[in-house]
């Protein structure tokens, strides 16, 4: 079902974030995005969703508490954000039968695993901010069948704040920097995560619905932390930047309020072979998320 005149209505909640802006960019032209900031629509609220939601032929959900080290103090706004927001998302969605593209994270994963984690190992989150999501996607699950979570990791692109825009402005004022090489993940471009939402939503809306249920969307490739820095750095010096000295250190040396799983590596192959969608190298992405910021 779509809108008038053969457009479609996708509500996007979260479209001021990383995700949600790069969604607004490649959305096609017939898909009519409403993209209320949190202050006219509080994910959490109830009645607010209701009403948005029944407006809606898709939802995509980018909103998120995502504070990872302040979500161990601030665990009611997380949990709200994180959990109660899908839950009520996924309640709307379920009295109209809109389909809910919702986000996830690695960090549902204790990172124990050798290997890389697929959609049905056991999840056991290390944090208040990955036990707060994965109690979203039980939430959504729960509440509404046409469902797609996608899990993804290491977000990093041209807004807000993140991996990449830190090590460009701390690479730019340090002679070094020392950056931990014993956690294990996969970088991926907001962009990516938009173009994947694009591509999944629009087989959903094209009458898809043999296929909903959990998905890992990552960069493709895997790396460490310091691993990441190093090929910014290799990157941002062919462009012309100044970069520092890199040292690899171990999380021991870096203690933070909310432990990190040492692998959060995802295999990404149910995506593909379900809905035809791969996103490219890590290093490429990396290479066209640097042209907006650095141009060479
Ligand atoms: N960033 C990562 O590295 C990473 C890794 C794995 C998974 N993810 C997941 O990917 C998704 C997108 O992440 P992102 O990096 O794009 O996040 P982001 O840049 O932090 O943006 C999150 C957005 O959610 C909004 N928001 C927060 N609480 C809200 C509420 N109660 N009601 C309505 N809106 C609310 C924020 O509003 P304001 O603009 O007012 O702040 C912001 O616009 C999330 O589900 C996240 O958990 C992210």
């Amino acid at each position: 079902m779509t809108g008038t005149e053969g457009n479609v209505r996708v509500l996007l909640l979260g479209g001021a974030g990383q995700v949600g802006l790069a969604f607004q960019r490649v959305a096609p032209a017939d898909w009519l995005v409403t993209a209320p900031g949190r202050d006219a629509l509080d994910i959490a609220d109830d009645g607010a969703v209701q009403a948005a939601v029944s407006a809606a032929d898709l939802v995509v959900n980018c909103a998120a508490y995502t504070a990872v080290d302040k979500a161990e103090t601030e665990v009611d706004a997380a949990y709200a954000a994180n959990r109660d927001g899908p839950a009520a998302l996924a309640r709307a969605c379920a009295t109209g039968g809109t389909p809910l593209l919702h986000l996830s994270t690695d960090y549902v994963f204790d990172g124990s695993k050798i290997g890389a984690y697929v959609e049905t190992d056991p999840v056991a989150p290390v944090s208040v901010y990955g036990a707060s999501k994965e109690a979203g996607e039980q939430a959504v699950r729960a509440a509404l069948p046409a469902h797609v979570i996608l899990r993804t990791a290491w977000v990093y692109g041209p807004d807000r704040a993140n991996f990449l825009k830190t090590m460009l402005r701390l690479g730019a004022e340090r002679e070094e920097l020392r950056v931990v090489a014993d956690q294990h993940g996969c970088p991926t471009a907001a962009a990516d995560i938009a173009d994947a939402l694009v591509a999944v939503g629009a087989q959903v809306l094209g009458g898809r619905r043999d296929s909903f249920g959990t998905y890992h969307l990552c960069g493709t490739g895997a790396t460490t932390w310091h691993g990441f820095a190093a090929e910014i750095f290799a990157q941002a010096q062919a462009r012309g930047a100044r970069v520092p000295r890199l040292v690899a250190i171990d999380t021991a040396d870096y203690p933070t309020p909310a432990r990190r799983p040492a692998n959060s590596v995802l295999d990404c192959s149910l995506l593909e072979r379900v809905f035809d969608w791969r996103a490219p190298a890590w290093q490429d992405s990396l290479a066209r998320s640097l042209d907006g910021l650095l141009p060479a």
